[in-house]
């Protein structure tokens, strides 16, 4: 049993244990920023074991967190580690972040969007979690890769390159990094408190000054429930707005999986067609939305970096950075700064070496009605391309390339989706996940799904909070 004192409340001198914090909150009890600071620091230095961080973590997943908790643990895992300041960038400090989905690959495009257009994009990342890819397991797909920097080394790839994506260490809010890992692996991920305190403790440890975040609603969310999407929302803009940093919340569709490719390697090369200036495919396998959404988002990113004076005109100023190629030479630049080899994108398909390739076709004619997203995204998960343990690598060339969208209209024996596995035996649960998700109808769907279906500012996220709670 765990046995500290090491917070600086000294509202108590009475030391702490966490098996009276775990029973505390297991019965349902509010727990003090005293207590919640000595969870966060506890798990960051390594002092409670894993098993009573995974008992706090499930129990505070069943009992809930209040706002006051949210906001002490958000807060505490900041502070659990060094902090990066970006005074010295001389920019404003700006970054994205989503609540996780399935093929979201935006921060590929808006990093470097940003970037071009004169703010500076400190993104300190995460792995795949739960059913959802990880932007840092995607960008080690590049061979070379790092993406555990010391903060000069953080610093020295901004300074030269304007952004920069790098993932939590034993430095950098440390007990996210545990945390997270262990929430992947004990059911503890689809809790609005807990996304909250681990996006936030990230992003207000980069020393953002503005922070554009991507709510997911639909099949593929963590909270795939509208009014929970809102509320997780309204809960980051007001917690980080508390924090000090400008923050806006896009409730954006995550009813199918962004663009056509989920996995690793694959969501690389889709994003950097797009950053080349290709168009969006056309028909029934069109990425429109990908390229639709990392404008908008930049263009939020552009407007609170003050670059623009709407998030209109950011958009049109990132849509210039697309096709002028200067977003692409930053993306370049970033990975070369990191250590990557960007020649495995001069012939990103003959770089593409899964073990096992599976065509899946229509089993009849009709028009794709749904998709059970969070289903495809464990089917993805299942290939190889996230992990059964902690720690464990992940195949960086498997995947879904999806050969057709929602809406679309296909014939018996069509392709639907590629599946991409490192060896045949994988390939079997994935592709009955996949015939399950997937719902064929006579009739194409009539509502039009919004790609952005609400924004949260300060005042409004304030608002929604008050009424929810009342
Ligand atoms: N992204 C994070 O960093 N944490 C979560 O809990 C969910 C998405």
């Amino acid at each position: 049993m765990t046995r500290a004192d090491d917070t600086p409340d000294k509202a108590s001198a009475a030391p702490l244990h966490m098996i009276d914090i775990i029973r505390k909150k297991r019965d349902g009890g509010a727990l003090s920023e005293r207590e919640i600071r000595f969870v966060a620091n506890g798990a960051a230095s390594g002092s409670i074991p894993l098993e009573q961080l995974a008992a706090w973590l499930m129990a505070a997943w069943i009992k809930g967190l209040s706002l006051d908790e949210t906001r002490a643990l958000t807060l505490a895992m900041r502070d659990s580690g060094e902090k990066f300041s970006p005074v010295r960038l001389g920019k404003t400090a700006v970054d994205k972040h989503s609540s996780g989905g399935v093929g979201d690959k935006t921060s590929f495009l808006v990093a470097p969007l940003a970037a071009a257009c004169g703010v500076a994009v400190p993104m300190i990342s995460g792995r795949a979690l739960g059913h959802t890819g990880g932007t840092l397991d995607k960008l080690e797909s590049i061979p070379g890769y790092r993406t555990a920097l010391s903060l000069d080394e953080f610093e020295s790839v901004l300074k030269q390159c304007g952004a920069s994506i790098v993932s939590q260490t034993p430095a950098l809010v440390p007990a996210d990094r545990i945390l997270y890992a262990l929430r992947d692996r004990t059911g503890t991920v689809e809790n609005p408190s807990l996304i909250c305190a681990s996006i936030l403790s990230k992003k207000l440890a980069a020393g953002l000054d503005a922070l554009v975040l991507d709510v997911k609603t639909g099949s593929g969310a963590f909270l795939r429930d509208v009014r929970q999407a809102e509320f997780l929302a309204a809960l980051m803009v007001a917690t980080a707005e508390m924090a000090g940093t400008r923050t806006v919340a896009l409730l954006t569709d995550m009813g199918q999986p962004l663009g056509r490719a989920a996995g690793n390697w694959i969501e690389l090369v889709e994003s950097i067609e797009l950053l080349r200036g290709k168009q969006p495919a056309e028909g029934p396998e069109s990425n429109f939305d990908l390229r639709e959404l990392s404008l908008i988002l930049a263009g939020w990113m552009i407007h609170l970096g003050g670059k623009a004076d709407t998030p209109e005109s950011g958009y049109e100023r990132a849509e210039a950075a697309l096709m002028d190629g200067s977003a692409l030479r930053i993306f370049f630049e970033m990975v070369e700064a990191q250590g990557g080899d960007v020649s495995v994108f001069h012939d990103a398909e003959k770089f593409h070496k899964p073990g096992v390739t599976e065509v899946v076709t229509a089993w009849e004619s009709g028009f794709i009605a749904e998709m059970d997203t969070t289903a495809l995204g464990w089917a993805v998960q299942r290939l190889g391309a996230g992990r059964e343990k902690a720690g464990e690598p992940v195949d960086p060339h498997a995947g879904i390339l999806f050969h057709a969208r929602r809406g679309a209209q296909v014939k018996r024996g069509e392709p639907l989706a590629t599946l991409y596995a490192t060896s045949a035996a994988q390939l079997a649960e994935p592709r009955e996940i996949l015939c399950q998700a997937i719902t064929l109808s006579k009739d194409p769907p009539h509502a039009v799904v919004p790609l952005v279906s609400r924004i949260f500012t300060r005042d409004s996220a304030e608002k929604y909070l008050q009424n929810a709670v009342r």
